[in-house]
């Protein structure tokens, strides 16, 4: 009987299959670093690839730089479990599925910049071995993974569905959620082949969350998460604008939306604030958008929705200058208190936060700024560096106004509600606020 040589399809099913495959996660991040603990919790090696080598020590020594994971979830991830992180990335030869999560941001002209995923398939070709999947997970537009990657590892002498594998499996983790995770959110995939489909579905049901929705193409899947991504753009600045309108009319936009959502079917619940920020909402239309002019169509209704988003941080500090003003104070005279840089409550990302756009805004009023972040020590905005101080209650007392732009739980809602001055809620907190200057956007 001769030698029986397995298929690379086969081989690479039966290493994932049995817990034997080596994991890659390329950018470690607030996607990639979460990923790369879910799959190594599941009893695989997993080797985390950066160039930040800043990132890689904190790693190494067990301490975390995302919010809501612990330095408890990463010593344990690196001592007692199989997380490699490094910078090293001659290791990706040891890897069997290699999963891309560095980031896709825009130019200063608003078009998508892949640079970071053209880098991270160069590092890829030059040195993976054979019988490899790999999986691009960073959002970006539809033809990215066929037209950009396929090409760079097809350099030399792999050949997609042959003897490597190629998906895309968009990313839809969602940073301070405490409901969902990677583990039970539903996972969509398209492949290039259908042996990269088959593999790619095979991986994503062993190691992530069996509930797997496989598509036609890279190009589906690409374009169904910029879709999510722009139905919440679109949707914020559905609500935002009707805040505006609310505003002017004396109507409670969040009575309004409470309303609304009682209607069983056909109403989904979106909240206005200050603005949109993050990776993912101020940026992921515009790739959508660039996409459509690629082909002759201008999105006009993603370019109105980011115009509603951006001015409201405009639409809340002129509030709060008319508020100080009915307390005969003026706002270049006033010191103000903002509550929170981030995002979002309760996580520690403030890349695109609308709450910058408002203190640039203050900035230029040339009010005084305290500025309260229990997860940001220290920010800029342009040139600008802020250190975040301490709530206390001399700082809220002494204030003429303190403005909420991020409605993190932790912080001391009584406190501010006894010995404000005025509020300006742009969050609609859930505290039950008595003061008698409170108002909300
Ligand atoms: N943050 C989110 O909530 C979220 C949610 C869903 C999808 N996404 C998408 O996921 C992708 C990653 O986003 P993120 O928020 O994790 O970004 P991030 O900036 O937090 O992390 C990316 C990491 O990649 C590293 N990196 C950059 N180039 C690299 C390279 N060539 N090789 C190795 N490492 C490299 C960076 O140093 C960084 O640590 C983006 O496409 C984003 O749109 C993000």
């Amino acid at each position: 009987m001769g030698i029986k040589i397995e298929s690379p399809i086969l081989a690479l099913s039966k290493k994932i299959k049995t817990g034997s495959a080596v994991i890659g996660v390329i950018g470690l991040g607030y996607v990639g670093l979460p990923l790369a603990l879910e799959i190594v919790n599941k009893g695989f090696e997993v080797i985390g690839f950066d160039k930040d080598n800043e990132k890689i020590s904190k790693l190494k020594s067990g301490v975390s730089y995302i919010a809501d994971m612990s330095n408890a979830i990463i010593e344990k991830a690196i001592y007692e479990e199989n997380l490699e992180p490094t910078n090293d990335f001659a290791k990706l030869a040891h890897v069997d599925v290699i999963i891309i999560c560095v980031p896709t941001p825009t130019t200063a002209d608003g078009a998508p910049n892949i640079s970071y995923i053209v880098d991270a398939a160069n590092a890829i070709e030059q040195n993976m071995s054979p019988n490899t999947l790999i999986i691009l997970e960073s959002t970006t537009y539809p033809g990215t993974t066929e037209k950009v990657v396929q090409p760079i590892l097809e350099k030399g002498n792999f050949v997609i569905g042959k003897n490597i594998f190629l998906a895309y499996s968009p990313e839809r983790v969602d940073p301070g959620n405490l409901n969902f995770s990677v583990s039970n959110t539903p996972k969509v995939v398209g492949g290039i082949t259908a042996a990269c489909l088959e593999v790619s579905k095979l991986f994503y049901e062993k190691v992530i969350n069996t509930n797997v929705f496989a598509v036609t193409s890279p190009n589906v899947a690409e374009m169904e998460k910029l879709l999510e991504n722009t139905f919440r753009q679109i949707n914020i600045a559905l609500v935002n604008e009707l805040s505006q309108i609310c505003h002017k009319m004396d109507i409670d936009v969040w009575e309004v939306i409470e309303a609304a959502s009682t209607k069983p079917y056909g109403f989904m619940p979106f909240t206005p604030g200050p603005g949109v920020g993050g990776h993912c909402i101020p940026v992921d239309p515009k790739y959508l958008l660039w996409a459509g002019q690629q082909h002759g169509i201008s999105a006009t209704l993603i370019e109105a929705a980011d115009k509603i988003n951006d001015s409201m941080p405009n639409f809340v500090v002129e509030r709060l200058e008319n508020y100080l003003h009915a307390q005969e104070k003026e706002i270049n005279e006033a010191e103000i208190v903002v509550i929170g840089i981030t995002y979002k409550p309760n996580i520690n990302d403030f890349r695109e936060s609308p709450a910058l756009h408002v203190i640039r805004e203050l900035k230029e009023k040339q009010c005084d700024l305290k500025v309260i972040d229990p997860f940001i020590r220290t920010f800029s905005v342009d040139n600008d560096i802020f250190n975040t101080v301490s709530l206390t209650r001399e700082l809220i007392q002494k204030a003429d106004a303190v403005v909420i732009l991020t409605n993190h739980t932790t912080i001391d809602y009584s406190l501010i509600d006894q010995h404000a001055a005025l509020i300006f809620d742009t969050r609609n907190t859930q505290y039950l606020f008595k003061n008698e200057n409170y108002y909300k956007l």
